[in-house]
């Protein structure tokens, strides 16, 4: 959910069924007032709440935009959860969206390598639940290289090697 950015662009491209959901009480009440501004609220359903919460629909499509670093510190409530996830949150979301995705759906997944840029050798968790079990195979992987970082910035570059990642798996009951 976050901003609601991609909710509201499923609704631009003829989807008039959509589920956002975000544990940031903050991202929920910004995300209800711009769907409201939008007039989007008859296809849009925001809840409050962690992966699938009181959610117990299957979909067609699920969109996932995680944090992108594993968090090696304690997470706060609130924006440290919109960079940082925590160790079995991929491993909770592959499990409860093998439940909630219909046979013939997608899960679309935007992603980063920023945390093999980061900390070196860390597990992709993607690639680790593709691997590893026997859940969805990949039907689709773009990436793209991210924009330069200001020339202002103090931080460390990291961005000279960083790559926006698309992923689109599909059930491995799927007919396809
Ligand atoms: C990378 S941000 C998404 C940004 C969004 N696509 C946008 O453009 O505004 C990740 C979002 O996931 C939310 N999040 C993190 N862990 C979550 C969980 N377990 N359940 C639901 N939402 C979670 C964060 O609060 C944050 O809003």
């Amino acid at each position: 959910m976050g901003s609601g950015i991609l909710s509201f662009q499923l609704v631009q491209n003829g989807f008039d069924n959509v589920i956002g959901i975000d544990t940031n009480v903050n991202a929920i009440i910004g995300a209800n007032l711009e769907c409201e501004r939008l007039g989007y609220s008859d296809c849009v359903k925001i809840i409050h709440g962690d992966l699938f919460a009181r959610c117990d629909v299957k979909a067609d499509l699920i969109v996932f935009n995680p944090p992108w670093l594993i968090a090696k510190h304690e997470l706060n409530e609130g924006i440290d959860k919109a960079i940082y996830y925590e160790k079995d949150l991929f491993t909770r979301f592959f499990g409860e969206a093998s439940n909630h995705i219909n046979k013939d759906g997608r899960i679309v997944i935007i992603f980063s390598n920023l945390a093999d840029i980061v900390h070196r050798g860390e597990i992709h968790p993607i690639k680790n639940e593709l691997d590893n079990y026997n859940r969805f195979k990949k039907e689709l992987y773009l990436h793209k290289n991210v924009k330069a970082s200001s020339k202002k910035t103090k931080r460390k570059n990291w961005r000279k090697n960083e790559k926006v990642e698309l992923w689109v798996l599909i059930p491995n009951n799927s007919v396809n």
